[in-house]
């Protein structure tokens, strides 16, 4: 299934036919009596059906189900054009590396704060980097908690970066930077953190590897990097049992 790149053209792909096998059973059998919204949800079962060998992550399923159900009771409400013109780019706006990185938006909790703060240094100067500072809550709260550390945070989406700012505008020690973090030289920092998704790990690991410190600190919420052992595997207690894991280069 490599035609299909990405899960947005696979969900395309799994919703059209869907549509095509419904509307080939409507015609073979002659109407099929059922209601709309039966038939939307029929429409739904077979693009999550159809999705499977796509490899999309389960999420997708509930998704697929739902969508043609839902895109319907919007249109009977009438909404105007312009508002989801609005929604699609405010979502893109905010989910801009979501398709391609394959990184959304999801925010490091309280707990995971604290844990970090933790790891950081009491008295001496630091230099730590978020790696897709998102929201910048991490950032602000690790500011605070350590005046003496220098924050930096690289965010390519441009809602949450300029919301980053609006939070953090008081904050002397913190440095956000709207720029794609590949392209950030990671050597000045003594702490790399970063909260992503699967799909980066692996580069980031080499990239860390090529250019952090000896004695520095990768520190990557959730997602380990396969054939590539932590030092440290640290579990939190929060509901989801939060693992950061460890590199020291
Ligand atoms: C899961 S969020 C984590 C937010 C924050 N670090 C936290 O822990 O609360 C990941 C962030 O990385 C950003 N991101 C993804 N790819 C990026 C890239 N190539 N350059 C900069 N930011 C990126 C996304 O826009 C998103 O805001």
């Amino acid at each position: 299934m490599r035609f299909f790149k990405g899960p947005l053209s696979a969900a395309v792909a799994s919703q059209l036919l869907a549509l095509l096998i419904l509307l080939s059973a409507v015609r073979f059998f002659d109407g099929l009596s059922l209601a709309t919204w039966q038939l939307l949800l029929v429409q739904g079962a077979l693009a999550a059906i159809i999705s499977r060998p796509f490899g999309m992550a389960n999420w997708w399923l509930v998704l697929h189900l739902l969508f043609p159900l839902l895109l319907w009771l919007a249109m009977s409400w009438q909404i105007p054009s312009w508002i989801y013109l609005a929604a699609f780019i405010v979502t893109l706006l905010v989910f801009w590396n979501s398709a391609g990185e394959r990184v959304p938006l999801y925010l490091s909790n309280q707990t995971t704060w604290r844990a970090l703060s933790d790891l950081l240094p009491a008295q001496d100067s630091f230099r730590f980097v978020d790696l897709g500072s998102g929201l910048a809550g991490t950032l602000s709260y690790l500011a605070q908690q350590h005046p003496e550390g220098e924050f930096v945070g690289v965010e390519s989406a441009p809602l949450p970066i300029l919301l980053a700012r609006l939070r953090c505008g008081q904050q002397h020690n913190i440095t956000l930077l709207r720029q794609d973090m590949w392209s950030l030289n990671l050597a000045p920092f003594d702490v790399v953190y970063c909260f992503l998704s699967p799909e980066p790990m692996p580069k980031i690991y080499v990239k860390a590897r090529k250019e952090m410190r000896p004695g520095s600190l990768l520190i990557s919420n959730s997602f380990a990097v396969q054939g590539c052992e932590p030092d440290q595997v640290l579990e939190l207690d929060d509901r989801r049992r939060t693992r950061l894991y460890l590199w020291r280069m």
